[in-house]
């Protein structure tokens, strides 16, 4: 039997650091409104060069840094994104380039705030099946050129930068199970109204922005992760202390922790990186999970439960032995 296992991360952050204060002198809100609903402090928004392919071209080099990969060995990549660079080709074609792999399938995934999750289930299915040795799955987000900046319903909420993953075929997990969702009945509930087929007015009120209603995308994601709690009970035949690290999608901090709840998860054993990095969607997973690499909290051989949750509304769980 084949498994994926992870064999490096990576991450990129734009320089430009947008305070909850830096807010309050561009709209009516303030910091003490933003951290007490969602927790967030902070956001990195990219610089006018930076693109969804330059930060997770990044994310991606530094996740073959630290896996000992070079361009040669990588046969899968896999971008999760709602904000592609360009409508084609897909922004993992462009990183491929740039990248100096040749020949393998670059392909983008359309999941929205699960894009990374939705890439880690595919690719792990690739790898189990024979189809890729090694694959790079990234999340990369430049949602700041999405937000209208004078809604400070959803403005406040987002921001931007890229995490990776590289994944390799080996004899043992690796990844212990994955599950992704999704419900198109919700479409309207958190979407941008505009595209290719049903059109671009820019003069039209909101433009091509993010739109969402705040209170309903609330209840239906602390719903969803109940859903997510009770298929991973499931997997783990109730054993839910075999989980060492829960890192969920960091959207806001009251779902964080009503989704610990659900899991009976203390919040000692939560990462959460919203307070810093804001939601950015497919990109949140892969970058709270760098960092907390990077910084020696996570360590080989720990369990982690990576859960998403987005647009869609889509959804979707991996259970990962780092
Ligand atoms: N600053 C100050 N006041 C604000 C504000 C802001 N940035 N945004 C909204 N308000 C105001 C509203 O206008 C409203 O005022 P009113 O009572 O005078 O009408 C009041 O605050 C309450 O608004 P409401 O939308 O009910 O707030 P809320 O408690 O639901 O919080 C969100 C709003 C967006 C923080 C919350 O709904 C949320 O987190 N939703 C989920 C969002 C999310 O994570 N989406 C991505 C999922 S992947």
């Amino acid at each position: 039997m084949t498994y994926a296992r992870i064999a490096g991360t990576g991450s990129y952050l734009p320089e430009n650091v947008v305070t909850n204060h830096d807010l309050e002198k561009t709209m009516d809100t303030s910091d003490e409104w933003i951290r007490e609903r969602t927790g967030i402090k902070r956001r990195h928004i990219a610089a006018d060069d930076e693109t969804t392919s330059s930060m997770g071209l990044e994310a991606a080099r530094r996740a073959m840094e630290m896996a000992g990969v070079g361009a040669d060995d990588i046969d899968l990549i896999v971008v999760g994104t709602a904000t592609p660079d360009k409508i084609f080709p897909a922004t993992a074609c462009i990183i491929q380039r740039q990248l100096g792999v040749k020949g393998s399938p670059a392909f983008d995934v359309s999941a929205a705030c699960s894009g990374f999750v939705y890439g880690l289930d595919l690719a792990n299915r690739y790898i189990q099946t024979g189809g890729a040795r090694t694959a790079v799955v990234i999340g990369s987000e430049t949602l700041s050129r999405i937000v209208d900046w004078s809604d400070r319903g959803t403005a406040i909420l987002f921001g931007d930068g890229a995490g990776a993953v590289v994944l390799q075929a080996a004899d043992e997990p690796g990844i212990l199970s994955s599950h992704i969702h999704a419900d198109g009945q919700y479409e309207t509930l958190l979407h941008v109204e505009q595209g290719v087929s049903v059109g671009f007015d820019v003069t039209k009120a909101g433009g091509a922005f993010v739109k969402m209603e705040g209170n309903a995308v609330f209840r239906r994601a602390v719903a969803t992760f109940d859903l997510m709690a009770r298929e991973t009970v499931a997997d783990l035949d109730g054993h839910l202390d075999d989980i060492d690290w829960f890192i969920p999608h960091q959207a806001n901090m009251r779902i964080i922790k009503a989704a610990a709840k659900k899991l009976e998860m203390p919040m000692e054993r939560v990462i959460a990186t919203v307070d810093e990095h804001a939601n950015t969607s497919g990109a949140s997973i892969p970058l709270a999970l760098d960092q907390v690499v990077r910084s020696g909290k996570v360590k080989r051989g720990d369990v982690l439960l990576f859960a998403a949750f987005g647009g869609g509304f889509t959804w979707g769980t991996a259970m990962v032995k780092f």
